[in-house]
């Protein structure tokens, strides 16, 4: 009796102390988090080239305000906007922020957290091309952003209107193409629109409304992780405390709210 009690305790301590080591290891494991995001998208997320090659953007500041709330270092890394779903399916990322509105079908493969901002779809053009309305896109070739909601939407307005899609990977490609005339204009998100029309005043933009009503932002992770739960409780702390605001103005400017 007494060996089988003094066997029975050793495993436990056994155990217990496998437990402890498994425990520290993932602890240390989740001290820094990587972030995927697309730095093509200022002010969400872009590298300022003039002054560094960091990331830097809405985006960024806020994963990092959550972070510090919660106990975590973020690492930024930078892909193709079409590849990061990907990137937390096969854990090469812990979270993704990237202006990513939480639609139905991405759903199906990543979890989100609230919507932290909202957006509208643009239609970029050349100030000279005389496209005023959806209608004027008839017969021309309009670019979008591979993976996003504006190629969906793109895919919409074609039911009505007949015009071909073409896609690439980042949004400067798009507003580029928009200026050598090869796209007669590109949808995008409005935030980030207004600021390549400042850049270059040749382009024009105006609104569109889209079928999409949840044109938002939220904060995308792997399937089931526990991360989410945590990361929603700290942004709506963030919410309530006025933090969310001060970051929206800080890179939206003071009219965006
Ligand atoms: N909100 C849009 C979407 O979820 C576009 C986001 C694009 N983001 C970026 N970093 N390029 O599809």
């Amino acid at each position: 009796m007494k060996k089988i009690a003094s066997a029975i305790i050793a495993s436990l301590l056994v155990i217990s102390a496998l437990a402890a080591c498994d425990k520290d290891e993932s602890a240390a494991d989740k001290k820094t988090l990587v972030m995927a995001t697309s730095a093509d998208y200022p002010p969400f997320e872009y590298v300022d080239t003039a002054n560094s090659d960091e990331i830097v953007g809405f985006d960024v500041d806020l994963a990092k305000a959550l972070g510090k709330k919660l106990g975590y270092k973020i690492k930024v890394e930078d892909k193709d906007f079409s590849g990061l779903i990907t990137a937390l399916k096969t854990k090469q990322a812990d979270l993704v922020l990237a202006g990513m509105t939480p639609t139905p079908k991405r759903k199906k493969n990543v979890d989100f957290s609230d919507v932290y901002y909202k957006a509208n779809d643009m239609i970029v053009t050349k100030k000279d091309s005389n496209i005023k309305s959806v209608e004027d896109l008839k017969g021309g070739k309009i670019g979008v952003q591979l993976g996003s909601i504006q190629e969906d939407a793109a895919k919409e307005l074609q039911k009505n209107t007949a015009f071909d899609i073409e896609t690439r990977n980042r949004i400067p490609e798009l507003v580029q193409d928009v200026q050598n005339g090869r796209f007669q204009a590109a949808i995008i998100e409005d935030t980030v629109a207004q600021g390549f029309l400042k850049k270059h005043q040749e382009l024009q933009g105006f609104n569109i409304k889209t079928s999409d009503d949840e044109a938002g932002s939220a904060i995308a992770f792997p399937k089931n992780s526990d991360l989410t739960p945590k990361f929603n409780k700290a942004l709506n702390e963030m919410k309530d405390s006025g933090e969310l605001d001060k970051l929206i103005i800080k890179w939206f400017g003071a009219d965006s709210k």
